[in-house]
Formats: structure tokens, C-alpha cells, sequence
């Protein structure tokens, strides 16, 4: 599969770890930064991984930050990105099955690597369910849509 991934400064860590991880599996993994513990804005981190995502040249990313809010916020402002922060598995599998969610965002500072490893996989092994959520998400489009309107 191929991953987009982007963190701030309070991420570095813990998506240098998720990055190993996904090329360990196999995955294709473009790192969007930060690659330095330097103090930096995370929008423009969401923005640079998300964007592969709208383009259809990413399947999904993963974003950190010190807690995963700011950069769930961030890309949930993007056209067509589904962001959800996830501090458990049960959440992380429901944000695929139910929500097709396109982009997994952590906190570093929230869950422990051994956690977040496990939220990852959960994530990347889920798939969307359709049917009844398949309308509910396609309405969510809709919302967004009017916005734009
Ligand atoms: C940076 O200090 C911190 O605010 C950021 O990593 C993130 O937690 C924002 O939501």
C-alpha cells in the first residue's frame, strides 16, 4: 500500500518508529517530515501528506503530533480527507469499517510505541464496511460539499 506520512516536531519519534514499521510490511512510505526535533507548525505538515491522499497518490497517511489533534483538525479541513485520531484499537478498526477514514492520526505523547504499533496494524488490516455506512459517509461528502457552495 502506499503511505503518506508527516509529523511535527512532537512526532518525530514515534513516526520514525511507525516508519519502520510499514516498510518492514512492505508498504510504500513517502515521509512528508519533519526530520528534525526543530519546533514547527503542523498544519503544514497535514497539508503535504494529506494532498497524496486527494490526489489518489497516497491510500492513506499517518500524521503525529504531541496528541494527534491538531493534525486530525488540520487535514479534516481538506477536501475528501476523513482524518481520525485513535488512542485504542477498537476506535482504530470502527474508523475503517464504519467511517473509512483515510488518514490515522497519534499522539506521541499520548500512546507508548508499543500501542501505537498495534493501532496501525489494526488500521491498515480493517476494511470498510459499506452498505449503511457507505451512506452515512456519503453524506458527511455532502456536508463537506456545501461548504464549497
Ligand atoms: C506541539 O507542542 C503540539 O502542540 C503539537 O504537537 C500537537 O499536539 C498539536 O495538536
Amino acid at each position: 500500500m502506499k503511505i503518506a506520512i508527516g509529523c511535527d516536531h512532537g512526532g518525530l519519534h514515534l513516526k520514525q518508529e511507525i516508519k519502520e514499521l510499514l516498510s518492514t510490511l512492505g508498504h510504500e512510505v513517502e515521509d512528508f517530515g519533519t526530520h528534525s526535533t526543530e519546533s514547527c507548525d503542523y498544519p503544514d505538515y497535514a497539508e503535504k501528506a494529506c494532498k497524496k491522499v486527494q490526489d489518489g497518490n497516497a491510500e492513506i497517511a499517518i500524521l503525529v503530533c504531541g496528541t494527534g489533534l491538531g493534525m486530525s483538525i488540520a487535514a479534516n479541513k481538506m477536501k475528501d480527507i476523513r482524518a481520525v485520531v485513535c488512542g485504542e484499537e477498537f476506535s482504530a478498526y470502527h474508523a475503517k469499517s464504519h467511517n473509512n477514514a483515510n488518514v490515522l492520526c497519534l499522539g506521541e505523547r499520548v500512546v507508548g510505541v508499543g500501542l501505537a504499533i498495534l493501532i496501525v496494524d489494526t488500521f491498515l488490516n480493517a476494511s470498510f464496511e459499506g452498505g449503511r455506512h457507505e451512506r452515512r459517509v456519503n453524506k458527511i461528502a455532502q456536508l463537506e460539499s456545501s461548504l464549497f457552495e
